[in-house]
């Protein structure tokens, strides 16, 4: 089964690692925690989430380093760069960072006002900055570090009522390029990892299985994309495998067009 995770990879340089998650509570990010913590590495995440984070905390119990949660809202810049030096302190620096958390709320472009633009930009787009700037200094003290940003298909298709998230994820590729840049001669990565649709809890609310059918037929391959999968690429980014990527996109996306 491919599902299985005893046929998955592990990175003997991503032991110990100490690594940095937002949203990792629930979906994508739920499979990011467990996936790190699978290759013994040091984990800490913030979500609003906090009983799914327990939660997957508990269900973790038994890994070589128990993640390390903390209850923390992302929009508030001042509140996550508390918790990023809380978390960075916990888990004794930081070599990984995955800026993970997004939301992608629906609405018409007449429904937007300057009040949901700005909260739309804070929570998918605002927060990938700023963790960055937060802990490259910690990065580039212990030689150097990865940085990965979820990005989106979405806007590569140009799907309905999605302009705001859609126009915060387009930025993130610009963002991905220019750290990269900055960051680069202290051998910090940066790059991009663009999911197609992928089956969590919150899709399921938005597509029905007629709608799900309808994503897997417009794949070049059958079946549907899981958190694992995700995961899956973001561990070769983050591994000293991948030392000579930097500043590009990496897609997961079954080939969606
Ligand atoms: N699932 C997909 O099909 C898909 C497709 C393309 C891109 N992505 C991207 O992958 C990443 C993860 O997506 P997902 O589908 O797992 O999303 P999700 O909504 O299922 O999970 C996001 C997590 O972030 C947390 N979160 C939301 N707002 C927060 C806030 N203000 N402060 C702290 N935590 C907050 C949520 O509680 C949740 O645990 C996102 O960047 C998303 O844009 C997902």
């Amino acid at each position: 089964m491919l599902e299985n995770l005893d046929t998955r990879a592990l990175y003997p340089s991503l032991k110990d690692k100490r690594v940095i998650i937002s949203g990792g509570g629930s979906g994508i990010g739920a499979g990011l925690v467990e996936g790190f913590a699978r290759q013994g590495a040091r984990v800490a995440f913030v979500d609003i989430a906090k009983d799914a984070s327990r939660d997957l905390c508990e269900s973790l119990s038994g890994a070589a380093h128990v993640p390390v949660f903390r209850a923390c809202d992302i929009t508030d810049v001042s509140a996550y760069t508390d918790a990023l030096g809380e978390m960075v302190e916990a888990i004794g620096g930081c070599d990984v960072l995955l800026n993970n958390a997004a939301s992608d709320d629906r609405h018409t472009v007449a429904e937007v006002t300057p009040e949901y633009w700005d909260q739309r930009m804070a929570v998918n787009l605002k927060h990938q900055f700023f963790a960055a700037q937060a802990v490259a200094p910690k990065m580039k003290a212990s030689g150097g570090g990865s940085i990965v940003n979820l990005g989106s298909i979405s806007w590569h298709l140009g799907l309905e009522d999605l302009a705001l998230y859609q126009t915060a994820k387009a930025a993130i590729e610009g963002l991905t390029r220019s750290l990269a840049r900055e960051f680069g001669r202290d051998n910090i990565r940066v790059n991009t990892i663009v999911p197609g649709n992928v089956k969590t809890p919150r899709q399921e609310k938005w597509y029905t299985p007629e709608g799900e059918a309808e994503i897997v037929a417009a794949q070049c391959l059958d079946g549907r994309i899981l958190p694992i999968d995700i995961a899956a690429m973001a561990l070769f980014l983050a591994s000293d495998d991948a030392r000579f990527c930097t500043a590009h996109n990496y897609w997961v996306d079954a080939g969606w067009r």
